[in-house]
C-alpha cells in the first residue's frame, strides 16, 4: 500500500483516504463520494482497530462483511481498498502509542478512557502507510474528528482533514454500523437521540441559554424509554468539548445513549438566532 502509494505520489497524484471500520453505510458512501471529489486515487480502509475497543466492548461482536462492503463500494470507483489484518497492523512488539492530553478527557473519553488513544494511533499508523494528501471523517463522531484535526496540528501530519454532515436515516436516527443491533422496539427508543437534540435546538431558537434546562429536558425525554441508559448528555464549546453553562455563542450538544446494550452517540449544534455560524442542517 505505502509503496503503491508513494509511486502515486510521485506522480503527482492526489490521494485522498477515507478511513473506515467497515459494514458500510450511506454515511460512508457519503465521505466516499465527498472523497472522490477531492484528488485521483481515493483509497478506503476498512479495519476493525481492537485498540480502540474497551475489554467489554463489542469488538467481537462489531459487524463485519468484505463482501457486502465492496458490493456497495462497487458504483463509487474507488481504487483501492486497503483491508489489513490485525497481525499485519501490530505486530507482537508493538508498543508505541499516541495519547492526547485533554480532549479524552470530556463526553466519550469519560467512559471510554482508552478509545481515543487507539483510534489516534491507527488513524496515524493508517497516515504513514496510505500518505493521504487528504483524510475525510464524519461528524457524527465529532470528538473523534477534533482528536484527529488535533494530532495532525500537534504532530505536523501534511494531511488536509475533512469533516463531512453526518447522514440520517428518513426518520432522524443517524446512521451506525451498529444501527444493525437494534430490534424494532430498541430503534423507536434510540430515535429519541435526535428527537432531544432536535427540540434542544427549538428551545434555543425560541431564547432558552441555560444548558441546564435543555440538558435537563433531553434527559426526561430519553429516560421515558426504559431500554435507555444515558452514559452523558453535554453541551460543550465545539472545540474544547469543555461544558458550557449558557448558551450565548454556537455550542455542540452531543450526547451517547446505551439502547439496551448498544451504545449510540449523535451531536447538533446549537446556535443562538441570529449568529453567525448557525448551520440550520447541523
Ligand atoms: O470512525 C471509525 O470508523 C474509526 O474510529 C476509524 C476512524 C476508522 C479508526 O479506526
Amino acid at each position: 500500500m505505502q509503496r503503491e502509494c508513494d509511486a502515486l505520489r510521485t506522480k503527482g497524484k492526489r490521494i485522498v483516504l477515507v478511513p473506515t471500520m467497515g459494514y458500510l453505510h450511506e454515511g460512508h458512501l457519503s465521505l466516499i463520494r465527498e472523497g472522490r471529489s477531492r484528488g485521483d486515487f481515493l483509497v478506503v480502509s476498512i479495519f476493525v482497530n481492537p485498540t480502540q475497543f474497551g475489554p467489554r466492548e463489542d469488538f467481537q461482536a462489531y459487524p463485519r462483511d468484505l463482501k457486502r462492503d465492496v458490493q456497495l463500494m462497487k458504483p463509487e470507483r474507488v481504487d483501492a481498498v486497503f483491508y489489513p489484518d490485525a497481525r499485519e497492523m501490530y505486530g507482537a512488539h508493538f508498543q508505541t502509542s499516541i495519547r492526547l492530553s485533554c480532549l479524552p478527557k470530556y463526553l466519550c473519553g469519560r467512559s471510554r478512557p482508552t478509545h481515543f488513544t487507539g483510534v489516534a494511533t491507527v488513524v496515524a499508523k493508517l497516515f504513514n502507510i496510505v500518505r493521504p494528501h487528504v483524510a475525510l471523517f464524519g461528524e457524527k463522531d465529532f470528538q473523534q474528528l477534533l482528536v484527529i484535526r488535533r494530532m495532525v496540528e500537534d504532530l505536523n501530519f501534511d494531511v488536509e482533514v475533512i469533516g463531512v454532515p453526518t447522514v440520517r436515516e428518513p426518520d432522524g436516527l443517524a446512521m451506525s454500523s451498529r444501527n444493525t443491533y437494534l430490534t424494532a422496539e430498541q430503534r423507536a427508543a434510540a430515535l429519541s437521540l435526535f428527537q432531544s437534540l432536535k427540540e434542544a435546538r427549538k428551545q434555543v431558537l425560541e431564547g432558552e441559554r441555560d444548558a441546564a434546562k435543555i440538558l435537563q429536558r433531553a434527559s426526561d425525554r430519553i429516560r421515558a424509554y426504559p431500554e435507555a441508559t444515558i452514559d452523558y448528555v453535554a453541551i460543550c464549546d465545539p472545540e474544547t468539548l469543555q461544558p458550557l453553562e449558557k448558551i450565548t455563542r454556537p455550542a455542540l450538544m452531543a450526547l451517547a445513549v446505551k439502547i439496551d446494550k448498544t451504545r449510540l452517540i449523535d451531536n447538533i449544534m446549537l446556535c443562538p438566532e441570529g449568529m453567525s455560524g448557525s448551520d440550520p442542517g447541523r
